[in-house]
């Protein structure tokens, strides 16, 4: 559930997200995507750890990262990460990007002296959900071409067949819908058919929502599905990993107004600034 999270969840009880140190530690857990994509992560961190503070990067003067070149992504995603160390000083990172983790995670590491972790496409458990051995990855053009994608699939998804798709406008549509607009069901009927049409494509069961974007709009994706799909994405193994990596570090005694940062304009219209709030992101900022 999105918002200010006291909601207790199923794993609120997850020993590896108790925190053993008394002293308060202000420090954020910074949360970057493109856009409103990384709201899917931020969600499913919240549920882990209602009590983290948080600063939401949406890098709108980039967007889209999906047609970008990997240079253009490779350059880019670290030199912000580093001028947004200096400003937020969090204790962690999450690119909560699946195109900037699957190109630039790599120079982001050797860039920066904290955690980061990255989401890349969940391509593990869905090959071991699926019972027809045919996944479909839906991403950005840039994620599904990526050479991290061959490796994934090659070591978690050898006996399946793997069919990929990339979809601008689907991004383009989980941005609307965060803005209040209303989207055309026939735009989500075609850019599911891009993936389910190719050769093998009837066997597909399982899809993996590449891209943080594509789970804010899972509803609409099952609504005009042929048959019914299980959509997975990689947010709650996400979480997980940043509690463990915050494992022992104290945090705030109460909840901490969560801040969202844009890096260049037009400011975030009315609707959104509501969406942000229902995640709990009560503040909003120009880096
Ligand atoms: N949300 C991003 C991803 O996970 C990228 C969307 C875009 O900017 O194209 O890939």
């Amino acid at each position: 559930m999105p918002g200010t999270g006291r909601v207790r969840s199923r794993f609120s009880r997850d020993p590896i997200c108790s925190n053993a140190a008394t002293m308060s530690d202000t420090r954020p857990l910074l949360i970057f995507d493109s856009g409103v994509g990384g709201l899917s992560v931020l969600r499913a961190i919240r549920e882990l750890l209602p009590q983290g503070p948080i600063v939401y990067v949406a890098d709108n003067a980039g967007f889209p990262y999906g047609t970008k070149s990997e240079v253009e992504i490779d350059t880019r995603v670290p030199a912000l990460l580093g001028r947004l160390t200096e400003r937020y000083h969090p204790r962690l990172i999450v690119i909560a990007c699946n195109t900037a983790s699957t190109i630039a995670l790599g120079a982001a590491r050797a860039a920066l002296d904290l955690p980061i972790v990255g989401t890349v496409p969940a391509i593990k458990p869905a090959a071991e959900q699926s019972r027809t051995r045919a996944i479909g990855v839906l991403g950005t053009e840039a994620t599904v071409r990526q050479p991290y994608v061959d490796r994934l699939s090659a070591e978690f998804a050898s006996d399946c067949l793997v069919l990929r798709h990339g979809s601008a406008e689907l991004v383009e549509l989980a941005e609307a819908k965060l803005r209040g607009l209303a989207t055309d069901p026939e735009k989500y009927r075609a850019a599911l058919s891009g993936l389910l049409d190719q050769p093998g494509g009837e066997r597909i069961d399982t899809v993996v929502l590449a891209c943080t974007h594509f789970p804010l709009i899972e509803e609409e994706l099952s609504a005009v599905a042929p048959r019914p799909l299980d959509f997975i994405d990689g947010a709650a193994g996400i979480a997980r990993r940043v509690c463990v990596l915050t494992q022992g570090q104290s945090w705030p005694d109460s909840p901490v107004p969560g801040i969202a940062v844009f890096t260049g304009p037009p400011d975030p219209p009315p609707a959104l600034v509501a969406a942000l709030r229902r995640y709990g992101l009560q503040n909003v900022e120009r880096l």
